[in-house]
């Protein structure tokens, strides 16, 4: 058989990414966090493009050495199209395209929402991967998605979110409880070790499969202010229920809509994508829903599950051996759909 080496980049909103694929086997997945953002409490466009600039000759760099491959050995260069920042996906894209052109090998334009998904299709000892067709949730920041996935590149969005997307529903709740940014990782830890029942938010009533967040992240924020008035220690001494209480009432809303899809669709194999698949609560619900719903799920390794270029490149390496290659005036797209 051949050997089939793709370089993947991603570059949508603040981390820079660059991964070596050989076959469906990742060599290597080189990623460079932005700390900077911290200090703002949310990405800063204008501040990761010019980050993207200066990481991505390292970054690229480093994923051919730790792969062990020349770069005159690649078949083709995999990069994000969108969706994303503009002025992120920009640096990634016009890197790609004089990368490929330069060693006069394919250019390969990747969806990140489907690359979240296929994902799931790096070869990765003790990971199964999920058969056709199958549910993809996508729960990050940035997103959340339901998307029944027919084909590699046949999936139809079925359900979304019509504002905040789920990870900035902990975010956002997480910054007016004074946690650090993203808070996502504390909030769960703190979840764990508090009451699920101590206080009760309500669900919001979206029609279908679709989501929302953000008026869920206005009544903690008003819930917060009127118990502050009455005890200004009350998010000090109740913080693990608090966050407890709030994860009960996320993973609630996303396993009711996984509830409904399965429903409507009538397939029962669920895998899911994105930061949020990190979370304990989610977790613990889908091996639940295998019992309750012979359900059966898929979660990926956790550096394939936030933004990566390892999803990248497995694209890269699916749409290569469809001769499936982009032309040198590809241009990014901040909305690209699925
Ligand atoms: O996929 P990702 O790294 O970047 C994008 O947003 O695309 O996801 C980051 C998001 C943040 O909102 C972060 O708070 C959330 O994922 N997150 C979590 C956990 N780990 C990361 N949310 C809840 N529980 C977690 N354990
Ligand atoms: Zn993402």
């Amino acid at each position: 058989s051949q050997n089939i080496y793709i370089l993947g980049i991603e570059s949508s909103c603040d981390d820079t990414a660059a991964s070596v694929i050989h076959n469906g086997k990742i060599l290597s997945n080189v990623i460079a966090n932005q700390k900077i953002h911290e200090a703002y409490g949310g990405v800063v466009p204008e501040l990761a493009s010019r980050a993207h600039q200066q990481n991505i000759v390292p970054v690229v760099h480093q994923a051919l050495e730790k792969a062990g491959v020349a770069k005159e050995q690649l078949s083709a260069v995999a990069f994000t199209r969108g969706p994303g920042l503009m002025g992120s996906l920009l640096v990634g894209t016009s890197f790609a395209k004089s990368f490929a052109y330069g060693l006069n090998i394919p250019l390969i334009d990747v969806n990140h929402m489907q690359a979240h998904i296929l994902a799931h299709f790096i070869d990765e000892e003790g990971f199964d991967k999920p058969n056709f067709p199958f549910l993809a949730m996508t729960i990050s920041g940035g997103h959340t998605q339901i998307v029944k996935v027919n084909h590699y590149f046949d999936m139809d969005v079925i359900g979304e979110t019509i504002d905040d997307a789920v990870g900035e529903a902990y975010d956002k709740s997480g910054k007016i409880l004074g946690l650090g940014y993203p808070a996502g990782p504390e909030m769960d830890k703190r979840a764990q070790q508090g009451n699920p029942k101590a206080f009760k938010f309500t669900k919001p009533k979206v029609d279908g499969l679709n989501f929302s967040f953000s008026g869920l992240k206005t009544a903690i924020l008003y819930f917060i202010q009127r118990e502050t008035k009455k005890n200004p220690d009350f998010v000090k001494e109740n913080l693990n229920d608090i966050c407890a209480s709030i994860q009960y009432t996320i993973i609630g809303i996303l396993i009711d809509k996984l509830k409904a899809a399965t429903k409507q669709t009538g397939i029962k194999q669920i895998a899911i994508g994105g930061g949020v698949s990190a979370n304990s609560g989610i977790r613990k619900a889908l091996k639940d829903g295998e019992q309750k719903f012979d359900w059966k799920t898929y979660v990926p390794k956790f550096e394939f599950t936030t933004d990566n270029a390892a999803m990248i490149a497995i694209v890269g390496y699916l749409k290569y051996q469809e001769e499936d290659f982009a032309q040198q005036d590809i241009t990014a797209s901040a909305r690209l759909k699925i």
